[in-house]
């Protein structure tokens, strides 16, 4: 069975990504004949709907199957968390030849792709992405960690799957605001790098989407993690929306969720790019119109000087210019001389913060 994408990675053989592909058919593909223990990680929800068929499909596969789950949800993405199940595997007896079957959304794919990079100092995992978003943006690209107190995914590292399945077909039963924040990413990719992928979004109904627009979506995070796999300078076009996003999440105690948060970023970094390098008024208007297709709300009241106070505290912030990946127009990106990313002055953040949320 031939994979719909292929990831080159620069230690090794590229990882097959399969979409839509049934798991009981994924996972013999796969398979590799040394992994003589299987070890399942998902969260409480994805474990409750998922676990059994994919032991059984692993029962075949593997002399030992050890299924194992953790709470759903970002706050449970601890080192506690990865604590835990690092303690079951090694009470188990769970051994280097093992494999991590990583099922689930981006929480899941993180943190057992952080187990299994640590794990006895590294051990194969393939991820099962569950969710929209997962399978767009978390379950390519080798990034794996966990959040701290301090900040999101502070700890972490780079260690990349051996394969990939976009489970598209397990979209049907995710909360339909969850396939929303999927979708707000999907949008991202489109603006930096497919514009025939937002033609697509405007034109698909608002249910999950077809696995035409997951294929082309994870195929702009391929694109750009094959260039560049440890984030060296291509990879920071990903975070466009995100300098204002993630100011957004810090700035109201991580009260408004991610997908939202970014959704509303790549507004006001999008009115930026227009005052920055001209993007022109028609291709801001259509990120407006498809970003309000997908209903997020506005985030509560947040005054912009909240979200400067965040900036100014950042170690990044340089003589109060904040870094932001620009678009010039729909599907190129700006600065490439500068590592893909513009010093903004925060006046000027400002005007495009006060000009959307006027
Ligand atoms: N590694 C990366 O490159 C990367 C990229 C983007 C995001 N992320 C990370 O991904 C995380 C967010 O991912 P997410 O939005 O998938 O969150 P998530 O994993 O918490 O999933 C969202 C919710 O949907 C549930 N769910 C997942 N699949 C389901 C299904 N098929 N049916 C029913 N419920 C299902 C989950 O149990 C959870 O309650 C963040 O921690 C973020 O940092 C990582």
């Amino acid at each position: 069975m031939k994979p719909s994408l292929e990831v080159p990675v620069s230690e090794g053989s590229p990882y097959p990504v399969y979409c839509g592909t049934a798991i009981e058919q994924f996972l013999p593909t796969v398979w590799d004949r040394d992994w003589r223990q299987a070890v399942i990680i998902g969260d409480s929800k994805t474990s409750a709907l998922l676990g059994a068929s994919v032991a059984r499909s692993l029962g075949r596969l593997a002399d030992s199957v050890l299924t194992l789950s953790f709470s759903a949800g970002e706050q449970n993405k601890t080192r506690q968390t990865k604590e835990a199940l690092e303690d079951a595997m090694l009470q188990a007896g769970v051994e280097r030849g093992c494999c991590v079957v990583a099922v689930g959304g981006g929480v899941a794919l993180d943190l057992a792709g952080f187990v299994a990079a640590t794990y006895l100092r590294g051990v194969a995992h393939i991820h099962i992405a569950t969710s929209l978003l997962g399978q767009v943006d978390a379950a390519i690209g080798g990034k794996t960690g966990v959040n701290t107190p301090c900040g999101k995914n502070l700890i972490g590292a780079f260690h990349n799957p051996r394969a990939v399945l976009l489970a598209t077909q397990c979209l049907s039963t995710l909360p339909e605001v969850e396939l929303r924040y999927g979708m707000a990413e999907c949008v991202k990719h489109a603006v930096v790098g497919s514009p025939p992928l937002l033609d697509a979004i405007e034109s698909c109904p608002p249910d999950p989407p077809s696995d035409s627009i997951v294929l082309q979506s994870a195929r702009v995070k391929v694109a750009v993690v094959a260039r560049d796999e440890r984030e060296q300078g291509l990879r920071r076009v990903l975070n466009f929306g995100h300098t204002v996003g993630h100011a957004i999440e810090a700035a109201t105690g991580y009260l408004v969720p991610h997908g939202q948060a970014v959704a509303w970023g790549m507004l006001v970094e999008a009115t930026l790019a227009r005052e920055r390098f001209g993007m022109p008024e028609t291709d801001l208007e259509r990120i407006r119109a498809v970003i309000g297709r997908l209903g997020l709300r506005r985030p509560a009241p947040c005054p912009f000087d909240r979200l400067s106070d965040h900036w100014l505290k950042d170690k990044k912030t340089q003589q109060g210019q904040v870094h932001c990946s620009l678009p010039c127009r729909i599907g190129v990106m700006a600065d490439q001389a500068n590592g893909w990313r513009t010093p903004v002055r925060m006046q000027m953040l400002r005007r495009a913060w006060e000009d959307v949320f006027k």
